[in-house]
């Protein structure tokens, strides 16, 4: 069996390591977030977090799988950098999840080319911007909305996932970030306007905006429960608000989110899938 580490300890992650334990050795998980490592707070068969790519020269692997979706290109150059085999290094399981999000909005945005320039665009939960600079690129005549603590989850947030059994997320993850390291990833960092702190408290004078497209990406129930109540109203007609994580088993107080939003306004959302196995999307 091939000696296999998975680079990533969040949802990802872990549905890669159930999907693939019978039939391959997982002798450990990386990741870039210090406070994961040591295998404490994630318990899957006791298999360790040994580190970030910098452990590598002492162990033993086969190959490294990432099971990351924020962090696809980047892990794939840190692990390049650290010397590893660029035939080690396994990208399957994520990447058609990673490669549909973006070909809907390529495809979106050039549909609406037109309409689009007229309005903001937006996303809620930036972490790193490894998709805001794609929302950049695409509409490179829209002010682009940043919003995301730029410290990681919040303990509000947190105490209502513990308390619903939504997730297993702690305050604090996805910490490892700055507005200066999404800022360099953009292509058209003019239009950017970045709106650090806690969603919704970020909103404030944004009232009377208007938006054709958002990326709700903020995992917890509460704040895409507060992203739908701020965003649908200013959506306009044509606009998509996309849900990342709707279908993920990991997060489930995403749908519970959508679904309380929808009776809280007595309404059926127009819902669709866009392929990624992974992100609702929402037309006005
Ligand atoms: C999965 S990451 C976003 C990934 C990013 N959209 C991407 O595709 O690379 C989730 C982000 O949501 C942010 N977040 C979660 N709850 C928040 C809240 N209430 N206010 C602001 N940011 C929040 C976290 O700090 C984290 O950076």
């Amino acid at each position: 069996m091939k000696k296999t580490l998975i680079f990533g300890t969040g949802s990802t992650g872990q549905k890669i390591y159930h999907e693939i334990k019978e039939f391959k050795k997982v002798v450990g998980f990386l990741d870039n977030d210090k406070s994961r490592w040591g295998g404490g707070k994630i318990k899957l068969d006791g298999i360790p977090v040994l580190g970030n790519a910098e452990v590598l020269n002492s162990i033993e692997y086969d190959e490294i799988i990432i099971g990351s979706l924020t962090g696809l290109n980047t892990i794939r150059k840190q692990l390049l950098e650290a010397g590893v085999e660029e035939g080690k290094i396994k990208t399957n399981y994520i990447e058609t999840q990673v490669n549909a999000r973006i070909n809907f909005l390529r495809d979106f945005a050039k549909i609406n080319k037109e309409i689009a320039k007229k309005y903001a665009v937006a996303e809620g939960g930036v972490f790193q911007g490894d998709f805001a600079k794609e929302i950049n690129f695409c509409f490179p005549d829209s002010d682009l909305y940043l919003f995301d603590t730029f410290e990681g989850f919040d303990k509000r947030d947190i105490d209502i996932e513990k308390k619903n059994g939504y997730s297993n997320e702690e305050e604090g993850h996805l910490s490892i970030t700055s507005e200066e390291i999404v800022l360099s990833k953009l292509p058209f960092k003019e239009k950017a306007v970045i709106r650090k702190g806690y969603f919704p408290e970020t909103v404030k004078g944004l009232e009377n905006m208007k938006y054709f497209f958002v990326n709700l990406d903020f995992d917890l129930y509460h704040p895409i429960l507060e992203g739908l109540r701020y965003f649908m109203p200013r959506l306009v007609c044509g606009g998509v608000v996309l849900i990342h994580d709707y279908f993920n088993p990991g997060y489930l107080g995403v749908e519970k989110a959508v679904e309380d939003y929808e009776k809280e306004n007595n309404i059926i959302l127009h819902k669709f899938p866009i392929g990624d196995h992974c992100s609702l999307g929402i037309m006005k």
